[in-house]
C-alpha cells in the first residue's frame, strides 16, 4: 500500500494539474489529447513496467540497479538519471512555489479579480522577481527538510487524503464549470478530434505528448525503480501500473474539464497563455464562484502538496546517488544537492524564458532518451530476467510475457526514436527562434 500511494503521490502533480492544460492548449486540443491518451496506453504503460521490473528485482536505487545488471557504458545511464533530476527538480519547485503563493494570496486577500486581465497581471507579479524567488527557496527548503530527515512515509499518508480531495475539488469546479455558456464550445474543443490538424501537425503534436507522458507518469529518470525496489515479490506489478496510470490520466482528463471551459468564457485563446493557463482560469473562477475563495486556497494548497510528493521522488535519486557514491550521508547529501538544484532554478524565477529553456530540454529530450534507453536495457540486454520478474505474482503470462518484452522491443523503442528526434528538431527550432531572440533584445 505505501508503495502504490508513494508512486502516486510522484506521478500526481504539476505535470497533471499545471503542465497538462497548457500543453494541451498549445498542441490543438482534442488533437493532443487523443495522442496523448494512446500514448500513455500503448507506450507509458509497458515503459512503467520496465521500470518496475529493474527496481524490484535488485532492491537497489537506479544508479546501483543498472551497475548490478548492466556494464560497460550503461553504467553512465545513472549519470543521466541525475541530470535529468537536476534540471527537472530546478524548475519544478519554482512552478510548485508558485502555488503555494496562490494559497497565501487566498488566505490573505482573495481572489478578487476584476477579469481575466488583472489575472494575467497577477500571475507576472506572481512569477518574477523576489516573490518568485522566495516561494522557490520555501518550497526546495520543505523538499530538503523531508528528504534531510527520511520521513517520506508522513507524506505518503498525505497522498491518500490528498489525492481524493484533489479528484473531488477537480469534478466539483468542472461540475461548475458545465454550467458556464461557454462550456458547449469548449467540450468540442478539447474533445471531439481533428484529424486534418493532427495529420497537418503530427510532428510537434507526438514529441509533445511524449513528453507529457512520461513526465507526468515520472518515467525516465529511475524514480519508479527506486519506488519498486522497496516491493515484495508478491506484488502484481501489472495492476499496480494499471492502478497508477488510470488515477494519474483520470486527474488530467479532469482539469482539461475544468480549465477550457473557463477559458473559453473568459474569451481567452486556449493556446495563447502558457504556463499562466491554469493560474488565470482558475483564479477569475475563484473570484466569481460562490465561496471560491476558501475552494481556491484549499485548491492551491493540495496542488503544492501534490507537487511537494513529486519533487521528493526526484530528489530522492539524486541523494541516493550521491549517498551511495561517495558515502556522503544523508543531512548533507539533501542539503547540498538541494541548495544546487535551488540555484539551478534562480534564471527561472528571473525570466520565464528559462522555464521554457528547461522544461522543452528536460520533456522533450532528456525523459524521452532515459526511457528510450531503459527500453533498450530491458528488452534488448536484460529480457530474460524481466519476463520473470514481471511474472512474479502475477503467475504464469504465457505468451502476453514475451509480447510484452516484443512490445519494448521494437515498437516502443521506434515510436520513442521518432519522438526523441522531432524533440531535439523543436528544442534546436526554440534555441535559434524564441531564445535567440530574447537573448539578442538583452
Ligand atoms: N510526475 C510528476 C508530475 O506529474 C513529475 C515528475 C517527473 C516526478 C519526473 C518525478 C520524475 O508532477
Amino acid at each position: 500500500m505505501g508503495f502504490i500511494l508513494a508512486a502516486v503521490g510522484s506521478a500526481v502533480g504539476l505535470g497533471n494539474i499545471w503542465r497538462f492544460p497548457f500543453i494541451t492548449g498549445q498542441y490543438g486540443g482534442s488533437s493532443f489529447l487523443i495522442t496523448y491518451l494512446a500514448f500513455v496506453a500503448l507506450i507509458g504503460f509497458p515503459a512503467i513496467l520496465v521500470e518496475f521490473v529493474i527496481g524490484r528485482y535488485t532492491n537497489l536505487n537506479p544508479v546501483g540497479a543498472i551497475r548490478e545488471l548492466g556494464s560497460g557504458a550503461w553504467n553512465y545511464l545513472g549519470w543521466l538519471f541525475v541530470a535529468i533530476g537536476f534540471v527537472i527538480l530546478s524548475y519544478y519547485s519554482v512552478v510548485a512555489g508558485w502555488f503555494l503563493r496562490y494559497t497565501l494570496i487566498g488566505v490573505i486577500d482573495g481572489y478578487t479579480l476584476a477579469g481575466p486581465e488583472e489575472a494575467g497581471q497577477l500571475f507576472g507579479t506572481v512569477t518574477t522577481g523576489l516573490d518568485s524567488l522566495l516561494f522557490h527557496a520555501v518550497f526546495m527548503a520543505l523538499v530538503i527538510g523531508i528528504i534531510a530527515a527520511g520521513v517520506r512515509k508522513g507524506i505518503e499518508v498525505g497522498v491518500k487524503v490528498m489525492v481524493p480531495a484533489i479528484i473531488a475539488l477537480l469534478v466539483g469546479l468542472a461540475a461548475y464549470a458545465f454550467t458556464l455558456d461557454a462550456s458547449g464550445a469548449a467540450y468540442s474543443y478539447y474533445l471531439s478530434p481533428d484529424f486534418e490538424y493532427l495529420l497537418a501537425n503530427w510532428t510537434s503534436i507526438l514529441p509533445a505528448a511524449a513528453g507529457q507522458a512520461f513526465f507526468t507518469l515520472s518515467l525516465g529518470m529511475g524514480v519508479m525503480i527506486t519506488y519498486a525496489s522497496y516491493l515484495g515479490e508478491d506484488r502484481n506489478l501489472a495492476s499496480d501500473a494499471g492502478v497508477i496510470v488510470a488515477l494519474d490520466t483520470l486527474i488530467a482528463v479532469i482539469v482539461g474539464f475544468v480549465v477550457f471551459p473557463f477559458l473559453f468564457a473568459a474569451g481567452i485563446e486556449p493556446g495563447g497563455p502558457g504556463a499562466s493557463a491554469i493560474f488565470v482560469s482558475l483564479t477569475s473562477a475563484f473570484s466569481t464562484i460562490p465561496g471560491g475563495r476558501l475552494i481556491g486556497i484549499v485548491f492551491f494548497a493540495m496542488v503544492g502538496i501534490a507537487a511537494l510528493s513529486s519533487a521528493i521522488s526526484i530528489l530522492e535519486v539524486l541523494v541516493s546517488y550521491l549517498i551511495d557514491e561517495a558515502g556522503v550521508s544523508r543531512v548533507p547529501a539533501a542539503t547540498a544537492i538541494g541548495v544546487a538544484v535551488f540555484l539551478l532554478g534562480v534564471p527561472v524565477t528571473v525570466d520565464l524564458i528559462f522555464l521554457d529553456l528547461y522544461d522543452k530540454l528536460a520533456d522533450g529530450i532528456l525523459l524521452v532518451l532515459g526511457s528510450l534507453l531503459l527500453a533498450l536495457f530491458v528488452g534488448w540486454v536484460i529480457p530474460d530476467i524481466a519476463r520473470e520478474e514481471l511474472q512474479k505474482g502475477i503467475g504464469d503470462l504465457g505468451g502476453l510475457g514475451t509480447a510484452w518484452i516484443w512490445i519494448v522491443r521494437v515498437p516502443i523503442v521506434i515510436v520513442v526514436v521518432v519522438s526523441l528526434y522531432l524533440g531535439i528538431v523543436d528544442y534546436a527550432d526554440f534555441l535559434t527562434g524564441s531564445f535567440a531572440e530574447w537573448l539578442a533584445a538583452r
